[in-house]
């Protein structure tokens, strides 16, 4: 079974993101009803929410193909003209990172979400000249993790925006026993549970962490995984029970011993703890906001109050 699988294939199979999935419900009903591709979607939020599965849904519930490609890997105006004119009408072209689209790239595919056509310039010099190439109509969906690193001519062509939010615990106790399932392995209900409290609102997490707790379980020749074996198994994970990891102990433990809990940059954070400062800033830091274990401030990051106490530290001992 490959994280492919795991995926839900339809809306309604999706679990989570209530609001998201409603839009996203009514948006493809009036498209599929007129008969035109869905407007051009943006996603937005931490990884590992769901942002690549919605995407495929989108194609898979107007009945087209579904094609996948990152901001990164189109790194000329022609990587992106092959792609988009090699799809069929109605399409559902994915790009994820699509904050890291070359700007040259960007600008060529303004005209093709609006209009749908591009314009190309071939050659160079006195003899260069623009050809322009009708594209089918296709729907542009782009992924990122921070919406406000996207220029504003690019944002401003997606017809739907919607940020993704962290799982309730309930959700996520609902995906890591559909994916049980998936498995044929079964799950008692308090274990699924802890597993869900554990996986920093995150199905990617839930289900990484299922598989591992899986392992030991099978190797301790139990016929359903229990509560037991689960608090085990995290434990030896290095994964807390709020769900923070080793990297999350060791950003908070640098922030209170060596910065007296901050006020302290990003950089100086990474540098200290090892760590690259765009993922503490995208994968670490939206999780610890939320849960109200750091602030962000004018003058850089601090500890709160709850994060001393989630290490049995008193406000004194500053
Ligand atoms: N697997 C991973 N994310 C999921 C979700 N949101 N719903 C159902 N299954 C999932």
């Amino acid at each position: 079974t490959d994280e492919l699988s795991l995926r839900p294939a339809m809306l309604q199979q999706y679990i989570g993101q209530k609001k998201v999935k409603k839009n996203l419900d009514i948006f493809i009903q009036a498209a599929k009803m007129r008969n035109e591709p869905l407007d051009h979607v943006l996603l937005y939020g931490p990884p590992g929410l769901g942002k690549t599965t919605l995407a495929a849904i989108i194609a898979n519930e107007m009945g087209v193909q579904f094609r996948s490609t990152s901001g990164p890997a189109i790194e000329r105006a022609g990587d992106l003209a092959a792609i988009l004119s090699s799809l069929e009408p109605g399409d559902v072209l994915f790009i994820d990172e699509v904050h890291r689209l070359p700007r040259m790239v960007e600008e060529v595919l303004y005209p093709a979400m609006e209009d749908f056509f591009l314009d190309i310039v071939i050659g160079t010099g006195p003899s260069a000249r623009s050809v322009r190439i009708d594209l089918p109509p296709f729907t542009l969906v782009g992924a990122t993790t921070k919406a406000g690193m996207l220029s504003a001519p690019l944002r401003d062509r997606f017809g739907v925006v919607e940020r993704l939010e962290f799982y309730e615990e309930d959700e996520l106790c609902q995906i890591v026993e559909r994916t049980a399932q998936i498995f044929e392995t079964s799950i008692n209900e308090e274990a699924a549970l802890n597993v869900a409290r554990r996986s920093r609102g995150t199905p990617r997490i839930a289900n990484r962490l299922l598989k591992r707790v899986r392992d030991i379980s099978q190797v301790r020749g139990e016929e359903e995984i229990t509560l037991e074996t689960t608090k085990m198994s995290l434990d030896m994970l290095q994964v807390d029970d709020v769900g923070l990891d080793h990297v999350d102990h060791k950003l908070l433990k640098a922030m209170i011993e060596g910065f007296g809990g901050g006020p302290v940059g990003l950089d100086t954070i990474a540098a200290t703890i090892g760590e690259d400062s765009q993922t503490i800033e995208d994968v670490y830091e939206p999780y610890l906001l939320q849960k109200g274990f750091i602030q962000r401030t004018p003058r850089g990051r601090i500890v709160t109050e709850k994060a001393y106490q989630h290490f049995g530290l008193e406000a004194g001992e500053r």
